[in-house]
């Protein structure tokens, strides 16, 4: 048999429930709160974009058709992509182009003078989380650069970014003008540190596109 409660027992639950409705509440803003990324700012595409598709574009930059190259520190270089919500940007790519280890690019406007075994660009999908990966070197300086990947994201032909990554600890982050621009936040979205691991270093980058 249900008894009455006494009216401070009421009084209490109530309380509890509305306070547990608030904690909840305030719950849930804060995970949108979290979930809520900082777009990966946009930077210069520079020159060297490929002037036309190059015959080998894949995830390894390191094998350049059936040539194999040994300059330089091999790298991962790998990431996820997803919208500013944090969702996977489903069926985008990632393109990324960069200097060989002497600091070419294979670009006419660069003297066509690069290493043909190195790749130089690459594309690859990312796949249902988001992720991508390449194989390619720790990026090298050239004059009046520190050390950068260029990057850019797509769906289908639709440009969503065009930025540029760099390596965490460089001396020359400083002195170079692209990345001294950025706001502080905006350069640790874009810098990462390159670690060691069994078969080279490997960095990883988190960007965030409004699709
Ligand atoms: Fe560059």
């Amino acid at each position: 048999m249900n008894t009455p409660l006494p009216f401070d027992s009421v009084l209490r639950r109530r309380l509890v429930t509305a306070t547990g409705a608030f904690l909840l509440a305030s719950s849930v803003t804060q995970a949108l709160a979290q979930t809520r990324r900082r777009a990966t700012p946009s930077q210069t595409e520079g020159p060297y974009y490929p002037v036309a598709e190059p015959k080998d574009a894949d995830y390894d930059l390191l094998r350049n058709g059936t040539l194999a190259y040994a300059k330089g520190l091999a790298a991962w270089v790998q990431g996820v992509v997803t919208d500013l919500d944090g969702k996977p940007l489903a069926g985008g790519t990632v393109e990324i182009w960069q200097c060989d280890e002497a600091g070419h690019y294979d670009h006419p406007r660069d003297g066509s003078r690069n290493d043909p075994a190195f790749q130089g660009f690459g594309r690859v999908l990312l796949n249902v989380a988001g992720e991508f990966r390449f194989r390619t070197i720790r990026p090298a300086a050239y004059t009046g650069r520190t050390p950068h990947i260029h990057a850019k994201i797509k769906v289908g032909n639709r440009e969503l970014l065009t930025t540029q990554l760099y390596v965490q600890g460089d001396p020359g982050n400083a002195r170079d003008g692209i990345w001294s621009r950025l706001a502080p936040e905006d350069r640790a979205l874009v810098t990462a540190p390159f670690t060691p691991v069994a078969d080279g270093v490997r960095a990883q980058y988190a960007l965030a596109v409004g699709a």
